[in-house]
Formats: structure tokens, sequence, C-alpha cells
């Protein structure tokens, strides 16, 4: 069996099911139910066996050892981790906390767990850390992707959280020995994506006829990939990723921010039209964000050549699955939009 943390959030919950849909072998399921994790994501695997769900945090060493000791697993999938830029700079204490204390704790409990194997089983465990591409900072418009070699650069707390635990990793591969991988990705969007995020706030603000905010001048681009298509990414280098390198996962996909906003805008004119008239009239440019990064971009080659992966999904078709699964999904968007969902939203927004 696998151990995953975070799985309860949009990447791992994705992953999971994913994972579960492909093979018979179990995972462990550890996930501290912040914000953005949501039992209901996972609610198609209630009374799965597969699927062993524990409520709990990755800073917590004793039950950590507990859960290794007990279920034995030959590999960790981390993607636990505070996750959004602008809650960063709000609040930038807890990403310190799970992001890099966190990520410590777990290293040290591997570190220990997999001292105890011997033989094949050591050979075979695996450490796989999920980060992301905003550790490599911003790119000029003519700078080639980010490719592994890129120094590491990162502009906000977000980013230098998952700088700093990408480190961590590296070191413990290097001092120790712990047989790690570690994937870097660029921004993911799909199903269950808490409306915090840039492509399913403007999905969820547009359905209940409110601004669409833009930061800045909205020319800051991204490299998006459909999440499950990340999800695959990380079964390709779990599988045969060489120890202690890392591989950078993209969708070869840039596109500035207000060109997905009115991509969006233009889908659900096509799906759900509005009788008031087309979407893009919520568009509403707002104060920008400090120090915003204007563009990441991935060079996935490596994994490509390495691995033969690719992603299979293009943009036009992921980003149509994504607002249909919206349309089709509004009491999950009702229940995410809690209260404290909209405290967050009053903290972010009212301001600019
Ligand atoms: P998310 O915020 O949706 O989910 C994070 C999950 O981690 C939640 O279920 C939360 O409850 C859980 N969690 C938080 N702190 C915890 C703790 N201390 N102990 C146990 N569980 C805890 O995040 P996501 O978008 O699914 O991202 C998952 C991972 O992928 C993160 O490591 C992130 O840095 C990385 N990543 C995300 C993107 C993206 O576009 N979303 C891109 C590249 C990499
Ligand atoms: P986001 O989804 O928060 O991902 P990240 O900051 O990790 O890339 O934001 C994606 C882009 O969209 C980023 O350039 C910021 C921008 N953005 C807006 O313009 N308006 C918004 O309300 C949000 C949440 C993001």
């Amino acid at each position: 069996m696998i151990l995953v943390t975070g799985g309860a959030g949009f990447i791992g919950s994705n992953f999971v099911l994913d994972w579960l849909a492909q093979s018979d072998e179990p995972v462990i399921n550890l996930d501290a139910l912040t914000y953005a994790g949501n039992r209901a994501n996972l609610a198609s695997l209630d009374g799965d066996a597969r699927h062993v769900f524990v409520h709990g945090d990755i800073g917590e060493r004793a039950l950590v050892d507990q859960l290794l000791a007990t279920h034995r697993p030959r590999a960790i999938v981390h993607f636990a981790a505070e996750s959004h830029v602008d809650r960063s700079i709000h609040g930038p204490g807890a990403f310190m906390k799970t992001n890099v204390e966190g990520t410590f704790t777990l290293l040290e409990a591997a570190r220990g767990f997999w001292n105890t194997l011997d033989g094949a089983d050591k050979a075979a465990f695996r450490f796989h850390h999920v980060s992301t591409d905003e550790v490599y900072g911003s790119l000029k418009p003519t700078d080639p992707p980010f490719a592994e070699t890129n120094a590491y650069e990162p502009n906000s707390p977000y980013s230098a959280s998952k700088a700093a635990s990408d480190h961590l990793v590296r070191a413990w591969h290097h001092t120790y020995g712990l047989p790690v991988l570690t994937t870097n990705c660029s921004n993911n969007y799909g199903p269950l994506h808490f409306p915090e995020k840039l492509i399913p706030l403007m999905i969820v603000n547009a359905l209940a006829g409110k601004p669409l905010p833009v930061y800045g001048d909205g020319q800051q681009i991204r490299d998006w990939l459909y999440v499950k298509d990340h999800c695959s990414g990380i079964r390709a280098v779990l599988a045969g990723g060489r120890v202690g390198e890392t591989y950078n996962i993209g969708g070869w996909n840039e596109m500035a921010n207000i060109d997905i906003v009115k991509t969006v805008c233009a889908l659900l004119d096509e799906l759900r039209p509005d009788p008031a008239g087309p979407y893009a009239r919520l568009i509403t440019y707002v104060t920008d964000r400090p120090g915003h990064d204007r563009r990441y971009a991935i060079d996935a080659r490596k994994i490509e050549r390495e691995l033969g992966w690719r992603p299979a999904e293009t943009f036009a078709t992921g980003i149509r699955k994504t607002v249909q699964w919206y349309l089709d999904n509004a009491a999950w968007v009702a229940d995410v939009q809690s209260g404290a969902y909209k405290d967050w939203i009053g903290t972010n927004y009212s301001a600019r």
C-alpha cells in the first residue's frame, strides 16, 4: 500500500480517486482537513476497504510513526501543504508550519521507518514529494521555460516554503540516502478545485453574477495542466523515476490570466447562457497581488524523454470538462462556500 498526505485536497483527492480506479493497491490517506480539505471529495470511496482515511496532521510525529509501523507502505506521496499564494501573503505562519516543519517531520518519520526495512523492501521504498514550478521564480517574456536545472528564486511566502521543503527532501537523500523523488508541476485545474484559485473562482463568481476580479493588467502567464494529467505524471515518476532526481511536469500551455477568464466566460455563455448578457461583462480589474510573479512555464522534456509522459488533455478539452463539472456539481460548490470561505473572500477582495 501507499501513504498519501493531503489526499482530501484538490490534487490529492484526484490522485487517490484515479489511483484506486486503476489499481487495487490500498491507500492510507492522512489529511488534517484544513479549510482546503474536504471529505466530500472522497465520498465515492465510502465503504471501500482499499481506502483508509486518517484525520491528522503531518506534523504529529507519533501519529505518522504509528501509521508507518502499522501499515508499512511501500511509498509516501506527499501532497499535504498550504497552497494558496494570496493566503500566504495574508498569513505566512501556517505555510512555514505545514510546508517546512511538517515536511521535516514527515521526512524524519520516513527515515526512521525506512531504516527498519531491509533488502528489496528498503531498495523499493520511495518518498515522493509533490512540489510546484513557483520555486523557480518569475520568467521574463523571452526566457526559456523552467528546466530542472534552473536556480531556485522563490518570491512569495508560499513558494519560499515549498522551496525550503524541496531542499529538505534533497538533503535527506544526499545525507541519509532516503530514496526520494520530487516533481515540480505547473498550475493545475479541474474537478474538485477549491474556489479560491483563479479558474474555479471565476466559474463560481460568474454563475452567481458576481464580479470576476482580475489582478493588475491580467497579462500574467501560467502554464495550465489538467489535474488528471498531473496525477498520471506523478504515477509515472513514482513507478520509474530515478531516485534523487527531480522532474518538472507541465502542460505546454502558457496562457495569460485574462485569456483564461475570457475562455471560461465563453464556455459558460455556451453551456449556461445568462439572460443578463455575456459573462465577460463581469470582468473587473482589481489591485495587483504584491510581488506578483509575471510568468511561469515548464520545460517538461525530461519526464517525456525518460518516462514517456505527455499530457492527455489539451487546454480546450480540459477546460470544457472542468466548466461542465462545476455546472454538474452545484451542491459541492454550495457546500464549500461556508462561512470561512466568505470570510476569506472578504479578506482578500474587499480592499482591492
Ligand atoms: P489544497 O490546498 O487543495 O490541498 C491541501 C490538502 O492538504 C488539504 O486537504 C489539507 O487539508 C491538507 N493539509 C494541509 N495541511 C496539512 C497538515 N499539516 N497535515 C495534513 N494535511 C494537511 O492543495 P492542492 O492544490 O491540492 O496542492 C497539493 C500539493 O500540490 C501541494 O503540495 C502544492 O504545493 C502542490 N502543487 C499544487 C499546484 C496547484 O496548481 N494547485 C501545482 C503544483 C504543485
Ligand atoms: P492562482 O490560481 O492563485 O494560482 P498561482 O498564484 O499559484 O499561480 O492564480 C493564478 C493567476 O491568477 C495568478 O497570476 C493570480 C491571478 N488571479 C487573479 O487575477 N484573480 C484572482 O482572483 C485570483 C485568485 C488569481
